[in-house]
């Protein structure tokens, strides 16, 4: 895309944003998504609820910083309240990628970056949170709010109930990623009894551009080693971390041995019980939804 075709002046660029949000992403937030990542832009902007549980190394604290920027430029004023269970994932790790992406942004957007908080107004404004301000996620209220918790399954239920409190209000996206450790909880219920209620994202290393043309784990164990080392975007999972741990194998619940976070399934080839009917790439979006692009 030419730059001329994309609007200059702030609210024709914010209506060119929201007619296709991974295209402002893309283009002004310079992010080369892939398609596990675009689905799940589209699904915040599309959804009152999305859960995505994914493999390590998909991109998921990548894309939730690209959509807190989007979400902040398209859809302002509005709120937006971020959080991990470590100060460290709010940080380092989620907040770090925000500065990046914004300082990639062209300079006249406006905002101001500070450490974990981008503001506009007093009434427009991103911040990040660690999970032991449990009292600082209640009360807030806006017309528009996008609340994003990164690594959620290790998230005090305190803190899943005062989001729901600031759900009482207005149009409220909430947006949890993380990887399937634990069958139990808010995170897991989203994806189990509660799953009515939330568009659910199931993506696998497999998924990934890495593993682009490999089928199954049995494929990618029979591959040479030079093969594993052939990794589109080395940033990602990786085929030879993924044959690791297939090969090495790990104690404890099925749910979380590494091979089945990598598949984000229980076992490649029999997902648990627990998390059955959870296993599908798009598991389930929304009925309001409209699910441009897919
Ligand atoms: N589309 C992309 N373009 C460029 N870099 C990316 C992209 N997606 C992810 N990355 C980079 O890949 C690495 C892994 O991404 P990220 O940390 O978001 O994965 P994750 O799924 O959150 O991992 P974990 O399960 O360990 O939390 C990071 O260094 C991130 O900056
Ligand atoms: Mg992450």
């Amino acid at each position: 895309m030419s730059s001329s075709q994309i609007p200059n002046d702030h609210a024709s660029l914010a209506a060119w944003g929201r007619e296709d949000p991974v295209r402002f992403i893309e283009v002004v937030l310079g992010a080369d998504l892939w398609d596990g990542q675009r689905e799940i832009v589209r699904s915040v902007f599309d959804n009152p609820r999305t859960a995505v549980k994914a493999s390590h190394a998909t991109g998921k604290t990548f894309v939730a910083a690209q959509i807190v920027l989007a979400w902040f430029y398209l859809m302002g004023p509005t709120k937006i309240l971020t959080t991990a269970p470590t100060w460290l994932g709010v940080s380092r790790l989620l907040w770090s990628e925000i500065g990046r992406g914004h300082g990639r942004m062209p300079s006249d957007m406006g905002g101001t970056l500070l450490g974990t908080e981008l503001r506009a107004s007093r009434d427009w404004w991103a911040i990040g949170l660690s999970t032991d301000e449990g009292v600082r996620f209640q009360g807030h209220h806006a017309e528009r709010m996008l609340v994003v918790i990164d690594e959620a399954p290790g998230v005090r239920p305190d803190i899943w109930e005062a989001v729901e409190g600031i759900r009482a209000s207005g149009d409220v996206r909430l947006l949890v990623i993380g990887n399937p450790v634990q069958p139990g909880g808010p995170f897991f219920d989203a994806f189990t009894k509660d799953r009515e209620g939330w568009a659910t994202h199931t993506i696998s290393a497999f998924d990934s551009p890495n593993f682009d043309g490999i089928e199954s784990l049995e494929q990618l164990l029979a591959m040479p080693p030079e093969e594993l080392d052939k990794n589109e975007r080395p940033y990602l999972v990786t085929r030879r971390w993924v044959a690791e741990k297939a090969r090495t194998g790990a104690r404890g619940h099925r749910c979380s041995r590494p091979v089945s976070m990598a598949t984000s399934r229980c076992s490649p080839t029999a997902p648990c019980s627990r998390w059955r009917g959870s296993t599908k790439r798009v598991d389930q979006t929304h009925p309001t939804a409209t699910r441009a692009g897919r």
